[in-house]
């Protein structure tokens, strides 16, 4: 949603007629929009009523079999954990585990293995979906949206859609469900809206659907719904990618986070110089590649902090992390609100005198307090929570 896009054929003047080109049937137009009939939206173009479907069911809760069971005992402590010990198979969707979730928020990672006729809709959610490993299309009634490794996929709740890859040896996407829309930051906005001069990205860095002409094939389609933890399986009577144009500023688009330019400071600044998008309930940022603090006596490394109103999640995409010891790619970190954290042991002292970080990570903190599942406990290094100790 960064901005308005037309792509494909749309009438001169919305709600009015638009024939196909027999002259008599209608193209049937849908408006798909946000906050009611108040938030952000486009106008999509049909060849076939959207709401027709042929068959409505529900699947078992083991269609995605890994987990989303909650280990709710789990201790309030620290934990660090590695994704890619759940290397499950499956499609782009049914290779999800989810890690972490709270009512507003759920993290999961895919190591997508095979191709699949499926499409997929997430009915309550919209997406992040970062890109770790693999490069593919993402394919939706709004076109094709080529993807590369460390793109963001952002995806409206409500999209349909398909991932297809180049490969299935080795993909991994860490995703991001959340119930509230992804903004970008008010503050990285003029009044006109544009980004503004200061912003750590701008318009040209958001790629954005590309025209694919619409599927005109009548056969059964399965789209699968998520519904909060339940998914329905629609058959529908024809392609969901039927569309011949839209037009608007809700639609997916991907970003991709070599393209952040970071900010740095004299001293230490706080994470959200590192914003990305903010959502009602949590804030996503990212830390890349940046020079760090120039006054002389600067301490690079954070000082230890009781952020008392957020949990805080991190992703380690890749590099050497400036404050963390034994993180891996893959690695997740939660610290949760109630207890401070900070560098470990060495790290702080380490970073003194360092003039820059080769760090890629991504950062959640949400503002409620999140539930771990057992994909965590499966994949949790023990003794994190210790690590602190410096006699260890
Ligand atoms: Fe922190």
């Amino acid at each position: 949603m960064p901005f308005y896009v037309k792509v494909g054929t749309v009438p001169p003047k919305r709600h009015t007629t638009f024939y196909k080109p027999d002259g008599k049937s209608l193209y049937r137009e849908e408006l798909f929009s946000t906050k009611g009939f108040s938030g952000i939206y486009s106008n999509k173009y049909h060849l076939y009523m959207p709401p027709q479907v042929d068959n409505i069911g529900e699947l078992t809760p083991d269609f995605i079999k890994k987990s989303s069971e909650l280990w709710n005992d789990a201790p309030l402590q620290y934990y660090h954990f590695i994704t890619g010990k759940k290397n499950s198979k499956g499609n782009f969707l049914t290779s999800r585990n989810e890690f972490l979730k709270n009512e507003h928020i759920t993290i999961s990672t895919a190591h997508p293995s095979e191709d699949t006729d499926l499409f997929f809709r997430n009915s309550y959610a919209h997406e992040v979906i970062f890109v770790h490993y693999g490069q593919g299309e993402f394919l939706s009634e709004y076109g094709v949206l080529p993807f590369e490794p460390w793109d963001y996929i952002v995806v409206p709740k409500g999209t349909t859609y398909r991932m297809a890859f180049s490969q299935y040896d080795n993909n991994k996407l860490f995703i991001v469900e959340s119930d509230a829309s992804f903004e970008i930051p008010k503050h990285f906005r003029n009044e006109y809206g544009q980004l503004t001069e200061d912003a750590p990205y701008y318009e040209r860095d958001f790629k954005t659907p590309r025209f694919i002409d619409p599927v005109d094939r009548k056969a059964d389609f399965r789209l699968i719904l998520k519904v909060q933890n339940r998914f329905f399986e629609y058959i529908l009577p024809h392609h969901p990618f039927d569309v011949v144009g839209w037009d608007g500023f809700l639609y997916p688009y991907t970003f991709n986070i070599k393209e952040y330019a970071p900010k740095v400071g004299k001293i230490h600044l706080p994470p959200p110089i590192h914003l990305v998008f903010t959502t009602q309930n949590f804030v996503l940022c990212n830390f890349v590649p940046r020079l760090f603090d120039f006054h002389p006596n600067s301490i690079p490394a954070p000082y230890y902090h009781s952020n008392v109103d957020s949990d805080e999640v991190i992703y380690y995409v890749f590099g050497d992390f400036m404050s963390r010891t034994g993180v891996q790619e893959g690695s997740v970190t939660l610290h949760p609100m109630g207890i401070p954290h900070g560098p470990q042991p060495g790290k702080t002292e380490a970073s003194i005198g360092k003039k820059e970080t080769d760090e890629y990570a991504i950062m959640i903190d949400t503002f409620n307090p999140l539930k771990v599942t057992y994909n965590v406990k499966d994949t949790m290094i023990g003794d994190y929570s210790h690590s602190w100790l410096e006699t260890k």
